[in-house]
Protein backbone atom coordinates (compact mmCIF):
# COMPACT_ATOMS: atom_id res chain seq x y z
CA UNK A 1 0.00 0.00 0.00
CA UNK A 2 1.01 3.65 -1.08
CA UNK A 3 0.04 6.29 1.44
CA UNK A 4 -1.81 9.07 0.25
CA UNK A 5 -2.22 12.80 2.60
CA UNK A 6 -5.14 15.06 1.38
CA UNK A 7 -4.99 18.83 3.03
CA UNK A 8 -8.68 19.93 2.51
CA UNK A 9 -9.14 23.93 2.72
CA UNK A 10 -12.42 25.39 2.49
CA UNK A 11 -16.08 24.56 2.27
CA UNK A 12 -17.90 21.21 2.41
CA UNK A 13 -17.60 21.21 -1.37
CA UNK A 14 -14.24 20.70 -1.34
CA UNK A 15 -14.33 18.02 1.50
CA UNK A 16 -16.75 16.31 -0.55
CA UNK A 17 -13.96 16.08 -3.53
CA UNK A 18 -11.57 15.11 -1.25
CA UNK A 19 -13.43 11.93 -0.51
CA UNK A 20 -13.68 11.27 -4.59
CA UNK A 21 -10.15 12.21 -4.84
CA UNK A 22 -9.21 9.26 -2.23
CA UNK A 23 -11.63 7.33 -3.74
CA UNK A 24 -10.38 7.82 -7.34
CA UNK A 25 -6.20 7.07 -6.08
CA UNK A 26 -7.58 4.17 -4.02
CA UNK A 27 -7.70 2.31 -7.15
CA UNK A 28 -3.68 2.85 -7.83
CA UNK A 29 -3.39 1.35 -4.27
CA UNK A 30 -2.98 4.61 -1.91
CA UNK A 31 -4.34 4.45 1.19
CA UNK A 32 -5.15 7.55 3.41
CA UNK A 33 -2.76 8.31 6.02
CA UNK A 34 -2.88 11.50 8.15
CA UNK A 35 1.13 11.22 8.84
CA UNK A 36 2.60 13.70 6.24
CA UNK A 37 6.24 11.90 7.07
CA UNK A 38 5.16 8.59 5.77
CA UNK A 39 2.63 9.79 2.06
CA UNK A 40 4.12 9.35 -1.69
CA UNK A 41 0.85 11.52 -2.65
CA UNK A 42 0.52 14.53 -1.56
CA UNK A 43 -3.17 16.90 -2.44
CA UNK A 44 -4.11 20.04 -1.63
CA UNK A 45 -7.44 20.93 -1.82
CA UNK A 46 -7.37 24.64 -2.14
CA UNK A 47 -9.39 27.36 -1.12
CA UNK A 48 -9.71 30.74 -2.74
CA UNK A 49 -12.90 32.35 -0.90
CA UNK A 50 -10.92 34.96 0.39
CA UNK A 51 -7.52 35.99 0.34
CA UNK A 52 -6.23 34.77 3.41
CA UNK A 53 -7.57 31.71 2.42
CA UNK A 54 -5.49 31.39 -0.64
CA UNK A 55 -2.64 32.71 1.33
CA UNK A 56 -2.76 29.77 3.46
CA UNK A 57 -2.60 27.70 0.49
CA UNK A 58 0.61 29.19 -0.39
CA UNK A 59 2.23 29.08 3.03
CA UNK A 60 1.27 25.23 3.18
CA UNK A 61 3.59 24.71 -0.38
CA UNK A 62 6.15 26.76 1.02
CA UNK A 63 6.16 23.66 3.66
CA UNK A 64 6.07 20.84 1.28
CA UNK A 65 9.65 21.19 -0.29
CA UNK A 66 11.44 19.94 2.48
CA UNK A 67 9.39 17.08 2.14
CA UNK A 68 10.37 16.62 -1.46
CA UNK A 69 13.74 17.36 -0.94
CA UNK A 70 13.89 14.23 1.52
CA UNK A 71 12.40 11.58 -0.94
CA UNK A 72 12.45 12.79 -4.83
CA UNK A 73 9.85 10.52 -5.64
CA UNK A 74 6.90 12.55 -3.84
CA UNK A 75 3.99 13.58 -5.98
CA UNK A 76 2.77 16.36 -5.00
CA UNK A 77 -0.86 17.39 -6.56
CA UNK A 78 -2.79 20.69 -5.98
CA UNK A 79 -6.00 20.77 -7.01
CA UNK A 80 -8.99 22.56 -5.68
CA UNK A 81 -10.34 26.49 -6.52
CA UNK A 82 -7.11 27.93 -6.48
CA UNK A 83 -5.63 25.89 -8.80
CA UNK A 84 -8.47 26.08 -11.23
CA UNK A 85 -7.82 30.12 -10.83
CA UNK A 86 -4.36 30.20 -10.72
CA UNK A 87 -3.55 27.02 -12.95
CA UNK A 88 0.00 26.81 -14.58
CA UNK A 89 1.58 29.48 -12.68
CA UNK A 90 1.76 27.19 -9.74
CA UNK A 91 4.32 25.26 -11.66
CA UNK A 92 6.02 28.05 -12.62
CA UNK A 93 6.40 29.12 -9.16
CA UNK A 94 6.66 26.16 -6.57
CA UNK A 95 9.36 23.91 -8.60
CA UNK A 96 8.26 20.73 -6.41
CA UNK A 97 4.39 20.49 -7.15
CA UNK A 98 3.75 17.61 -10.06
CA UNK A 99 0.51 18.36 -10.54
CA UNK A 100 -2.10 20.71 -11.17
CA UNK A 101 -5.77 19.85 -11.32
CA UNK A 102 -8.76 21.66 -12.04
CA UNK A 103 -12.65 21.91 -10.20
CA UNK A 104 -13.25 20.45 -12.91
CA UNK A 105 -10.84 17.47 -13.34
CA UNK A 106 -10.85 15.44 -10.53
CA UNK A 107 -12.32 12.96 -12.81
CA UNK A 108 -8.43 12.78 -14.47
CA UNK A 109 -7.12 12.47 -11.59
CA UNK A 110 -6.67 8.61 -11.49
CA UNK A 111 -5.38 9.06 -14.95
CA UNK A 112 -3.00 11.62 -14.29
CA UNK A 113 -1.38 10.31 -11.31
CA UNK A 114 -0.74 7.14 -13.14
CA UNK A 115 0.88 9.40 -16.28
CA UNK A 116 2.97 11.01 -13.30
CA UNK A 117 3.96 7.58 -11.86
CA UNK A 118 4.86 5.85 -15.17
CA UNK A 119 6.93 8.58 -16.47
CA UNK A 120 7.15 11.29 -14.52
CA UNK A 121 6.69 15.17 -15.46
CA UNK A 122 4.57 18.05 -14.57
CA UNK A 123 1.12 18.81 -15.77
CA UNK A 124 -1.64 21.39 -15.84
CA UNK A 125 -5.17 19.98 -15.84
CA UNK A 126 -7.52 22.46 -15.59
CA UNK A 127 -9.83 22.56 -18.56
CA UNK A 128 -13.29 20.48 -19.42
CA UNK A 129 -16.60 21.27 -17.92
CA UNK A 130 -17.20 18.05 -17.04
CA UNK A 131 -20.69 17.02 -15.79
CA UNK A 132 -19.68 15.32 -12.37
CA UNK A 133 -21.42 11.97 -12.49
CA UNK A 134 -19.14 9.69 -10.71
CA UNK A 135 -21.63 8.24 -8.22
CA UNK A 136 -19.13 6.83 -5.75
CA UNK A 137 -20.03 2.77 -6.11
CA UNK A 138 -20.03 -0.02 -3.14
CA UNK A 139 -16.40 -0.91 -2.84
CA UNK A 140 -15.56 2.46 -0.78
CA UNK A 141 -13.15 3.04 1.49
CA UNK A 142 -13.81 3.74 5.58
CA UNK A 143 -13.88 7.17 4.96
CA UNK A 144 -18.04 6.51 3.49
CA UNK A 145 -18.48 4.93 6.48
CA UNK A 146 -20.11 6.83 8.93
CA UNK A 147 -23.33 8.35 11.14
CA UNK A 148 -23.11 11.27 9.13
CA UNK A 149 -22.21 12.01 4.85
CA UNK A 150 -22.76 14.35 1.93
CA UNK A 151 -23.82 14.35 -1.22
CA UNK A 152 -23.05 16.72 -4.02
CA UNK A 153 -26.12 17.29 -5.89
CA UNK A 154 -25.05 20.58 -7.74
CA UNK A 155 -22.19 22.29 -8.44
CA UNK A 156 -20.97 25.59 -9.47
CA UNK A 157 -23.17 28.58 -9.32
CA UNK A 158 -24.77 30.84 -11.78
CA UNK A 159 -24.95 33.63 -9.13
CA UNK A 160 -22.58 35.98 -9.64
CA UNK A 161 -22.95 37.77 -6.38
CA UNK A 162 -20.41 40.94 -6.82
CA UNK A 163 -18.19 39.89 -4.51
CA UNK A 164 -17.42 36.25 -5.17
CA UNK A 165 -15.24 34.13 -7.18
CA UNK A 166 -16.79 30.99 -6.85
CA UNK A 167 -18.57 30.97 -10.52
CA UNK A 168 -15.40 31.60 -11.64
CA UNK A 169 -13.25 28.96 -9.75
CA UNK A 170 -16.48 26.34 -10.05
CA UNK A 171 -17.86 27.36 -13.70
CA UNK A 172 -21.92 27.38 -13.91
CA UNK A 173 -24.48 25.63 -12.49
CA UNK A 174 -24.45 21.87 -13.18
CA UNK A 175 -26.87 19.00 -11.38
CA UNK A 176 -26.00 15.79 -11.23
CA UNK A 177 -28.73 13.15 -12.81
CA UNK A 178 -31.29 12.64 -9.86
CA UNK A 179 -31.10 8.87 -10.51
CA UNK A 180 -27.19 9.12 -8.91
CA UNK A 181 -28.08 11.11 -6.16
CA UNK A 182 -30.64 8.62 -5.11
CA UNK A 183 -28.06 5.49 -5.68
CA UNK A 184 -25.28 7.46 -3.86
CA UNK A 185 -27.52 8.16 -0.71
CA UNK A 186 -28.78 4.20 -0.56
CA UNK A 187 -25.42 3.05 -0.59
CA UNK A 188 -24.43 5.29 1.77
CA UNK A 189 -27.02 4.28 4.08
CA UNK A 190 -26.08 0.67 3.39
CA UNK A 191 -22.70 1.43 5.05
CA UNK A 192 -24.28 2.80 7.86
CA UNK A 193 -25.05 6.45 7.45
CA UNK A 194 -28.08 8.22 9.20
CA UNK A 195 -27.83 11.35 8.12
CA UNK A 196 -27.07 13.25 4.63
CA UNK A 197 -26.80 16.23 3.66
CA UNK A 198 -27.23 17.31 0.39
CA UNK A 199 -24.67 19.87 -0.90
CA UNK A 200 -24.38 22.20 -3.68
CA UNK A 201 -23.62 25.91 -3.90
CA UNK A 202 -27.28 26.80 -3.95
CA UNK A 203 -29.10 23.55 -3.76
CA UNK A 204 -32.22 25.62 -4.11
CA UNK A 205 -31.68 25.93 -8.19
CA UNK A 206 -31.29 21.66 -8.69
CA UNK A 207 -32.71 20.72 -11.88
CA UNK A 208 -32.10 17.50 -13.13
CA UNK A 209 -31.63 17.85 -16.90
CA UNK A 210 -33.02 14.74 -18.52
CA UNK A 211 -36.32 14.92 -16.27
CA UNK A 212 -38.54 17.88 -16.28
CA UNK A 213 -40.53 17.24 -13.43
CA UNK A 214 -37.18 17.19 -10.89
CA UNK A 215 -36.81 20.37 -9.01
CA UNK A 216 -35.10 20.76 -5.73
CA UNK A 217 -38.27 20.17 -3.45
CA UNK A 218 -39.14 17.04 -5.64
CA UNK A 219 -35.94 15.78 -5.26
CA UNK A 220 -36.12 16.73 -1.31
CA UNK A 221 -39.76 14.04 -1.56
CA UNK A 222 -37.65 11.36 -2.91
CA UNK A 223 -34.10 11.38 -1.09
CA UNK A 224 -36.48 11.36 2.14
CA UNK A 225 -38.62 8.53 0.95
CA UNK A 226 -35.68 6.42 1.30
CA UNK A 227 -35.34 3.85 4.04
CA UNK A 228 -33.01 3.95 6.81
CA UNK A 229 -32.50 7.54 6.17
CA UNK A 230 -33.23 8.99 9.64
CA UNK A 231 -32.34 13.04 9.18
CA UNK A 232 -31.86 14.98 5.84
CA UNK A 233 -29.87 18.31 5.84
CA UNK A 234 -29.82 20.73 3.08
CA UNK A 235 -26.66 22.85 2.32
CA UNK A 236 -26.33 25.91 0.97
CA UNK A 237 -29.86 27.98 -0.21
CA UNK A 238 -29.80 31.20 -1.69
CA UNK A 239 -32.17 33.27 -0.32
CA UNK A 240 -33.96 34.30 -3.54
CA UNK A 241 -34.48 30.59 -4.34
CA UNK A 242 -36.47 29.47 -1.64
CA UNK A 243 -39.37 29.48 -2.34
CA UNK A 244 -42.89 28.15 -0.60
CA UNK A 245 -43.40 25.08 -2.24
CA UNK A 246 -39.32 24.71 -0.66
CA UNK A 247 -40.26 26.45 2.76
CA UNK A 248 -43.75 24.22 3.17
CA UNK A 249 -40.63 21.01 3.01
CA UNK A 250 -39.73 21.98 6.39
CA UNK A 251 -43.22 21.45 7.87
CA UNK A 252 -44.08 18.47 5.67
CA UNK A 253 -40.46 16.66 5.35
CA UNK A 254 -40.14 14.79 8.65
CA UNK A 255 -36.52 13.53 8.38
CA UNK A 256 -35.47 17.12 7.12
CA UNK A 257 -33.96 19.02 9.91
CA UNK A 258 -35.01 21.43 11.53
CA UNK A 259 -32.09 24.07 10.92
CA UNK A 260 -31.60 25.90 7.76
CA UNK A 261 -27.94 27.66 6.58
CA UNK A 262 -29.39 31.19 4.74
CA UNK A 263 -27.06 33.36 4.03
CA UNK A 264 -27.89 36.77 4.56
CA UNK A 265 -24.05 38.81 3.67
CA UNK A 266 -26.01 42.13 5.04
CA UNK A 267 -29.01 43.81 6.66
CA UNK A 268 -28.84 46.54 4.51
CA UNK A 269 -30.77 46.81 1.14
CA UNK A 270 -28.12 49.49 -0.23
CA UNK A 271 -25.39 46.97 0.12
CA UNK A 272 -27.18 43.91 -0.54
CA UNK A 273 -28.65 45.55 -4.25
CA UNK A 274 -24.88 46.61 -4.97
CA UNK A 275 -23.73 42.93 -3.90
CA UNK A 276 -26.25 41.42 -6.10
CA UNK A 277 -27.75 39.58 -4.10
CA UNK A 278 -31.50 39.52 -5.80
CA UNK A 279 -33.65 40.20 -2.51
CA UNK A 280 -34.49 42.55 -0.02
CA UNK A 281 -33.69 42.89 3.94
CA UNK A 282 -37.68 42.90 3.70
CA UNK A 283 -37.97 39.44 1.22
CA UNK A 284 -35.31 37.83 3.56
CA UNK A 285 -37.25 38.27 6.98
CA UNK A 286 -40.66 36.76 4.90
CA UNK A 287 -39.04 34.09 4.13
CA UNK A 288 -37.31 33.87 7.58
CA UNK A 289 -41.42 34.17 9.17
CA UNK A 290 -42.75 31.53 6.62
CA UNK A 291 -40.18 29.29 7.72
CA UNK A 292 -40.91 29.61 11.35
CA UNK A 293 -44.53 29.28 10.52
CA UNK A 294 -44.11 25.77 9.44
CA UNK A 295 -41.88 25.07 11.54
CA UNK A 296 -42.07 26.73 14.73
CA UNK A 297 -38.52 24.74 15.79
CA UNK A 298 -36.50 25.90 13.40
CA UNK A 299 -33.02 27.42 13.65
CA UNK A 300 -31.13 29.36 11.38
CA UNK A 301 -27.63 30.24 10.52
CA UNK A 302 -26.16 32.48 8.22
CA UNK A 303 -22.86 34.01 6.57
CA UNK A 304 -22.38 37.70 6.64
CA UNK A 305 -19.26 39.91 5.25
CA UNK A 306 -18.59 43.49 6.94
CA UNK A 307 -17.18 46.22 5.34
CA UNK A 308 -18.45 45.97 1.45
CA UNK A 309 -17.38 48.56 -0.67
CA UNK A 310 -19.62 52.04 0.37
CA UNK A 311 -20.80 49.98 3.28
CA UNK A 312 -21.62 53.47 6.04
CA UNK A 313 -22.13 52.61 9.42
CA UNK A 314 -25.85 53.00 9.15
CA UNK A 315 -25.74 50.05 6.49
CA UNK A 316 -23.51 48.11 9.08
CA UNK A 317 -26.21 48.99 11.77
CA UNK A 318 -29.01 47.58 10.21
CA UNK A 319 -26.71 44.06 9.84
CA UNK A 320 -26.61 43.86 13.82
CA UNK A 321 -30.43 45.34 13.71
CA UNK A 322 -31.00 41.65 11.77
CA UNK A 323 -28.96 39.72 13.64
CA UNK A 324 -31.15 40.70 16.86
CA UNK A 325 -34.35 40.17 14.54
CA UNK A 326 -33.18 36.53 13.10
CA UNK A 327 -31.36 35.10 16.03
CA UNK A 328 -29.14 33.08 14.09
CA UNK A 329 -28.12 30.14 16.28
CA UNK A 330 -24.36 30.44 14.38
CA UNK A 331 -22.94 32.64 11.83
CA UNK A 332 -19.26 32.73 9.71
CA UNK A 333 -18.67 36.32 9.46
CA UNK A 334 -16.10 37.61 6.97
CA UNK A 335 -14.31 41.09 6.33
CA UNK A 336 -14.70 41.92 2.70
CA UNK A 337 -11.84 40.43 0.51
CA UNK A 338 -11.39 41.79 -2.45
CA UNK A 339 -11.04 38.67 -4.99
CA UNK A 340 -9.44 39.28 -8.65
CA UNK A 341 -11.63 39.10 -11.10
CA UNK A 342 -15.44 39.67 -9.35
CA UNK A 343 -17.57 42.78 -10.45
CA UNK A 344 -16.77 44.13 -6.67
CA UNK A 345 -13.08 44.02 -7.59
CA UNK A 346 -14.05 47.02 -9.74
CA UNK A 347 -15.41 49.21 -6.85
CA UNK A 348 -13.62 51.34 -4.49
CA UNK A 349 -12.39 49.11 -1.29
CA UNK A 350 -13.31 51.89 0.89
CA UNK A 351 -13.85 50.17 4.30
CA UNK A 352 -10.35 50.70 5.93
CA UNK A 353 -9.12 47.83 7.32
CA UNK A 354 -9.46 48.57 10.39
CA UNK A 355 -12.88 49.60 10.45
CA UNK A 356 -13.88 46.27 8.68
CA UNK A 357 -11.56 44.63 11.95
CA UNK A 358 -13.86 47.06 14.37
CA UNK A 359 -17.23 45.91 12.19
CA UNK A 360 -16.31 42.02 12.43
CA UNK A 361 -15.75 42.34 16.27
CA UNK A 362 -18.59 44.29 16.89
CA UNK A 363 -21.06 41.99 15.17
CA UNK A 364 -19.19 38.69 16.66
CA UNK A 365 -19.61 40.01 20.00
CA UNK A 366 -23.26 40.47 19.37
CA UNK A 367 -23.78 37.11 17.50
CA UNK A 368 -21.90 35.22 20.32
CA UNK A 369 -24.24 36.83 22.67
CA UNK A 370 -27.33 36.09 20.88
CA UNK A 371 -25.71 32.04 20.32
CA UNK A 372 -24.96 32.01 24.49
CA UNK A 373 -28.55 32.98 25.41
CA UNK A 374 -30.61 30.79 22.41
CA UNK A 375 -28.41 27.46 23.91
CA UNK A 376 -29.39 28.34 27.04
CA UNK A 377 -32.99 28.36 26.32
CA UNK A 378 -31.89 24.47 25.97
CA UNK A 379 -31.02 23.88 29.56
CA UNK A 380 -33.21 21.45 31.12
CA UNK A 381 -34.85 19.91 27.72
CA UNK A 382 -34.56 16.49 26.68
CA UNK A 383 -33.36 16.58 22.86
CA UNK A 384 -32.96 13.58 20.36
CA UNK A 385 -29.19 13.24 19.76
CA UNK A 386 -28.06 11.86 16.47
CA UNK A 387 -24.94 10.09 17.64
CA UNK A 388 -21.51 10.79 15.78
CA UNK A 389 -18.70 8.99 17.76
CA UNK A 390 -16.22 9.61 20.53
CA UNK A 391 -16.43 13.22 21.84
CA UNK A 392 -13.01 15.42 22.30
CA UNK A 393 -14.15 17.01 25.48
CA UNK A 394 -13.22 14.20 27.79
CA UNK A 395 -12.76 10.76 28.42
CA UNK A 396 -16.17 8.35 27.98
CA UNK A 397 -17.78 11.06 25.95
CA UNK A 398 -19.08 10.88 23.17
CA UNK A 399 -20.89 13.35 20.55
CA UNK A 400 -23.75 14.28 18.22
CA UNK A 401 -26.33 16.95 17.02
CA UNK A 402 -29.72 17.61 17.29
CA UNK A 403 -31.70 18.35 14.60
CA UNK A 404 -31.42 21.83 14.86
CA UNK A 405 -27.75 21.45 14.51
CA UNK A 406 -26.32 21.91 18.02
CA UNK A 407 -23.97 19.92 19.21
CA UNK A 408 -24.26 18.08 22.36
CA UNK A 409 -21.78 16.27 23.85
CA UNK A 410 -22.20 13.37 26.74
CA UNK A 411 -21.09 10.88 28.64
CA UNK A 412 -21.54 7.71 26.72
CA UNK A 413 -20.37 4.47 25.23
CA UNK A 414 -19.41 4.87 21.14
CA UNK A 415 -20.91 1.94 20.48
CA UNK A 416 -24.19 4.33 20.29
CA UNK A 417 -22.69 5.91 17.26
CA UNK A 418 -25.44 5.96 15.02
CA UNK A 419 -27.99 5.98 17.22
CA UNK A 420 -30.81 8.46 17.84
CA UNK A 421 -30.44 9.19 22.04
CA UNK A 422 -32.83 10.98 23.72
CA UNK A 423 -30.50 13.74 26.25
CA UNK A 424 -31.27 16.00 28.77
CA UNK A 425 -29.51 19.53 28.52
CA UNK A 426 -27.33 20.25 31.50
CA UNK A 427 -25.55 23.23 30.56
CA UNK A 428 -25.49 25.22 27.41
CA UNK A 429 -21.99 26.71 26.21
CA UNK A 430 -21.32 29.04 23.39
CA UNK A 431 -20.77 26.06 20.70
CA UNK A 432 -21.92 23.32 22.45
CA UNK A 433 -24.43 22.16 25.12
CA UNK A 434 -23.27 19.58 27.52
CA UNK A 435 -25.79 16.54 28.34
CA UNK A 436 -26.43 13.04 29.97
CA UNK A 437 -28.07 9.82 28.64
CA UNK A 438 -31.68 9.67 29.26
N1 LIG B 1 -14.92 38.48 0.94
C1 LIG B 1 -15.41 38.09 2.14
N2 LIG B 1 -16.25 37.08 2.32
C2 LIG B 1 -16.62 36.39 1.22
N3 LIG B 1 -17.45 35.34 1.06
C3 LIG B 1 -17.47 35.01 -0.23
N4 LIG B 1 -16.69 35.84 -0.94
C4 LIG B 1 -16.15 36.71 -0.06
C5 LIG B 1 -15.27 37.81 -0.18
N5 LIG B 1 -14.79 38.20 -1.36
C6 LIG B 1 -18.17 34.72 2.17
C7 LIG B 1 -19.70 34.83 1.97
C8 LIG B 1 -20.07 33.44 1.58
C9 LIG B 1 -19.06 32.62 2.37
C10 LIG B 1 -18.89 31.22 1.89
O1 LIG B 1 -17.87 33.34 2.22
O2 LIG B 1 -20.25 35.19 3.20
O3 LIG B 1 -21.40 33.11 1.92
FE1 LIG C 1 -20.87 32.95 -4.45
FE2 LIG C 1 -23.27 34.12 -4.56
FE3 LIG C 1 -22.85 31.82 -5.86
FE4 LIG C 1 -22.94 31.81 -3.18
S1 LIG C 1 -24.64 32.37 -4.58
S2 LIG C 1 -21.42 30.78 -4.47
S3 LIG C 1 -22.02 33.80 -2.68
S4 LIG C 1 -21.86 33.78 -6.30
Amino acid sequence: MKNLYIKTFGCQMNEYDSKRVSHQLSSLGYSLNDDIGVADIIVLNTCSIRQKAEDKVYSMLGRLRPYKEKNPDLIIAVGGCVAQQVGKKILGRHRHVNLVFGTKNVLNLKKMIEKIEKTGGRYVDVGANVIRDDTIDEKMDGYMVGAKNSVTIIEGCNNFCAYCIVPYVRGRERSRPEERILHEVRTLIKHGAKEVTLLGQNVNSYKDAASSSSDFPKLLDKVAAIDGLERLRIMTSHPKDLTDELIDRFGAIDKLCNNIHLPVQSGSNSVLKSMNRNYTREDYLSKVEKLQKVCNNITISTDLIVGFPSESKKDFNDTLALLRQVRYISSFSFKYSVRPGTKAASFDDDVSNSEKSERLEELQTLQKKIQLEENKKLEKRVMEILVEGASKSGENMITGRTTCNRVVNFTGDESLTGKIVSVNIEESYLNSLLGKLV
